[in-house]
């Protein structure tokens, strides 16, 4: 990834020529297409590499060089806005250590005196006091409390008096301009090139967190005030959007950043609305009728009390120490917050000291960006391995050359399922981008264009389970293959157990997660049927495990052989067979075996068993080893009362319910949530966990919750315990 740094004169001109050429190139995918093909990392390193070459030849530099203007455009469709005040950007530091925060603290002092010196009276009459205290007078001026507060930190006259800053979170999202007229929101523009930007009033209205009209005498009094802040999409609801788009096959959105660029720059405002986004203000623009006060933490101050969101992580902090601690401490907290941020922001507090130090090639002599370790990178794509997880699904993990991003050294990331990994065109061999950002697990996000080798096979997932062997299978408009191993498969296992022993399946009393945890990871069960076998000799192997605990679940198991077809095919955990299928499966079918051999054809005569729950239960049963575990498990001794099987008759029993959806709330006088629920579906009727309008009745007891509100807002029939018993009664 690193480049030859070029020696002699041509090549360095070469090189130069390059260097502009793939920045203009990237700004355009990145400003004006929403659509990135390198990280921001790469980006800043290709620019860093420029500057140096324009440093050390001048004579190069021109005035279209990405180097000297700010980059960005106007969308077709959306219309320029030209800013009032035109919107700069600050000076980033890319190093990551204190040591930058130190340096830019010094180099404020240093301005602030020579300010100071060049125009004394602008300061204060404390003329002749030396540089550094000169630079407190005028803190003294701006800001009486603040400077009173380094006074006390710093008491000792020989010090250099402290600086005081307003310290910010640096949001990774996009800058927006957000004009209010009379305290009403007018308009809101992207920043654009700086000078022009667009206008994104329809999007920008859809986000709920900015306010229409903003609080207070103040704010309704001043002709012009324009707010400006980031808009971001924070991460769950980055995650969300992904996950959506990837359920229905669409394309997924590289990282939080270009998502809601993106969606900022829909033309259709109805798409917005329904893609959240957040935004927290961190300045001004053009001000007119109003007098912000003299700080800029009490700006923030007073635009939360004017209802626009400001984030509560900022802090006015003093000198270098403060920064380096602000820095330390947002970095510890970076992982943890809900949106993504790049960096912390630094900003001298007193906007009358702010003003003594002006700009310095359009960007602020009084304010710092400071970086954090990029959350994307790129790096080599090895090979691709197939992860099993613990519900059976198959992920491809991406084999990286080691990496280091967000904080971390990664070698392993997501690539999803394998139509993403298909759309992103990801091959072994490529250069691709990585992202780690919060708790989220790193992925792959897609690949940088350029050479890739002759021949590269199109990845294929396994037919087989690498773990255990059994078919693997994709649903029918499906995108996640599944191994069909179930409890066989040893990753599987314990969730596969724990299902097994269920309440509501084999009802195993005394055995728990922990227990389950234990009985794997010792060896002493690795097959279904083997929890039958246990006895107290193997159950005392465990560590731990207490005479009484031992006992507990030896009859616990010895009660769970008595149990019905349809818990026993509940418990089974054959995807798709939920409770309410599974009863109707052992109803309809009235013996295993008779259900083991049904035809794909016969399964789909029985209520509610549509293609996918057919093609489901044929694959559980056409592998050899589920049936050696249903002999098994017979031979444990496990029995239900069978019936004849015959589905006529049985279907045709009396279901007064059919059709209808029930939802339970609060306690009965006398059935309990479980009995209630088998008596509905008995009737024919389901049981649903939350009230909507498809809801026929709501079964509330005592303490019913928000539930019952719901179902009186949406004017539903709600019943008690005795009318429920009425509706079973009557059929
Ligand atoms: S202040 C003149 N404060 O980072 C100073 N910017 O170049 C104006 N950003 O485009 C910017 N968080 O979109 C400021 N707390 C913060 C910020 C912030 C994010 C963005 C902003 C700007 C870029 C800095």
């Amino acid at each position: 990834m690193s480049n030859a740094v070029p020696t002699d004169y041509a090549s360095a001109r070469e090189r130069v020529d390059a260097l502009r050429r793939r920045l203009q190139h990237h700004a355009q995918q990145y400003h004006v297409l929403d659509a990135p093909e390198i990280p921001d990392a790469e980006y800043d390193r290709l620019y860093d590499e420029l500057q140096a070459l324009e440093q050390a030849h001048p004579e190069w530099v021109t005035a279209d060089s990405p180097t000297q203007r700010v980059i960005g455009a106007v969308l077709d469709g959306l219309k320029p806005v030209r800013h009032a005040v035109a919107m700069l950007s600050i000076q980033a530091e890319r190093d990551t250590s204190e040591a930058s925060a130190r340096r830019f603290d010094a180099r404020v002092r240093k301005a602030l005196a020579a300010a100071a010196a060049s125009t004394p009276t602008a300061v204060s009459e404390s003329t002749s006091a030396s540089q550094s205290t000169s630079a407190a007078a005028a803190a003294a001026a701006a800001a009486p409390e603040l400077a009173s507060a380094s006074a006390s930190a710093s008491p000792s006259a020989a010090d250099a008096p402290l600086l005081a800053y307003s310290a910010e979170l640096k949001f990774d999202g996009l800058a927006i301009n957000l004009r209010y007229q009379h305290g009403r929101l007018v308009q809101a523009a992207t920043r654009g090139d700086g000078e022009t930007g667009e206008d994104v009033t329809h999007t920008i209205s859809t986000i709920g967190d900015i306010p229409q009209r903003l609080r207070g005498a103040a704010a309704s009094a001043a002709a012009v005030i324009e707010v400006r802040g980031e808009v971001f999409m924070r991460r769950d609801h980055f995650e969300q959007l992904n996950e959506q788009q990837r359920s229905k096959g669409g394309k997924t959105f590289v990282n939080p950043r270009n998502a809601a660029a993106g969606v900022v720059r829909q033309l259709d405002a109805r798409i917005a609305a329904e893609r959240p986004l957040s935004f927290f203000a961190y300045g001004l623009g053009d001000v007119q009728g109003w007098d912000p006060p003299p700080t800029h933490s009490g700006l923030l101050t007073a635009l939360a009390a004017m209802g626009v969101p400001v984030n509560d992580e900022r802090a006015v902090v003093l000198g270098a120490d403060g920064l380096v601690a602000y820095h330390a401490r947002i970095a510890a907290r970076r992982d943890a917050l809900p949106f993504d941020i790049d960096g912390v922001v630094y900003k001298l507090d007193s906007r009358a000291l702010q003003l003594q130090l002006g700009f310095k090639s359009r960007e602020p002599r009084w304010a710092l960006a400071h970086k954090y370790p990029a959350q994307e990178q790129m790096t080599a794509l090895n090979g691709i391995d197939i992860q099993l997880g613990r519900t059976g699904k198959l992920t491809p993990v991406a084999k990286l050359h080691p990496v280091f991003v967000g904080g971390t050294t990664v070698s392993n990331a997501t690539l999803h399922n394998v139509f993403e990994l298909r759309r992103k065109g990801v091959r072994v061999g490529d250069t691709v981008i990585v992202r780690r950002a919060g708790d989220v697990i790193p992925e792959v996000v897609g690949r940088v264009p350029g050479e890739r080798p002759a021949y590269v096979p199109n990845f294929r997932m396994p037919a087989q389970c690498p773990v255990c062997g059994s078919a693997v299978l994709r649903e029918k408009g499906g995108i996640d293959h599944r191994c069909t191993g179930g409890l066989f498969c040893a990753t599987q296992r314990k969730q596969a157990l724990l299902h097994f022993a269920g309440r509501r399946a084999m009802d195993i009393e005394g055995l728990g997660d922990k227990l389950v945890d234990q009985l794997v990871d010792s060896g002493l069960i690795r097959t279904l049927p083997e929890l039958y076998t246990l006895g107290v000799a193997k159950l005392s192997a465990l560590a731990r495990m207490a005479d009484k605990s031992a006992a507990n679940l030896l009859t616990g198991l010895e009660r769970s052989k008595q149990t019905t077809l349809g818990r026993f095919l509940y418990a089974l955990g054959i995807r798709h067979v939920g409770e309410t299928t599974a009863k109707d499966l052992a109803r309809h079918f009235g013996s295993i075996d008779r259900l083991m051999d049904a035809s794909a054809d016969r399964l789909l005569a029985v209520r509610d068993v549509g293609p996918v729950v057919a093609q489901s239960i044929r694959a559980f049963f056409d592998q050899p080893h589920n049936r050696e575990v249903m002999e098994q498990l017979r031979a444990a001794g496990i029995t239900w009362p069978e019936s004849d099987g015959s589905a006529d008759k049985t279907d045709a029993a009396p279901r007064p319910l059919f059709g209808k959806i029930f939802v339970l709330t609060g306690t009965l006088p006398l059935l309990t949530r479980d009995e209630a629920k088998d008596l509905i579906e008995a009737a024919g009727g389901k049981v649903a966990g939350s009230v909507s309008k498809r809801t026929s009745y709501v079964v509330a007891g005592e303490e019913a919750g928000s539930k019952l509100d719901k179902a009186r807002e949406l004017g539903l029939p709600v019943l008690d315990e005795d009318g429920l018993r009425a509706l079973l009664d009557a059929g």
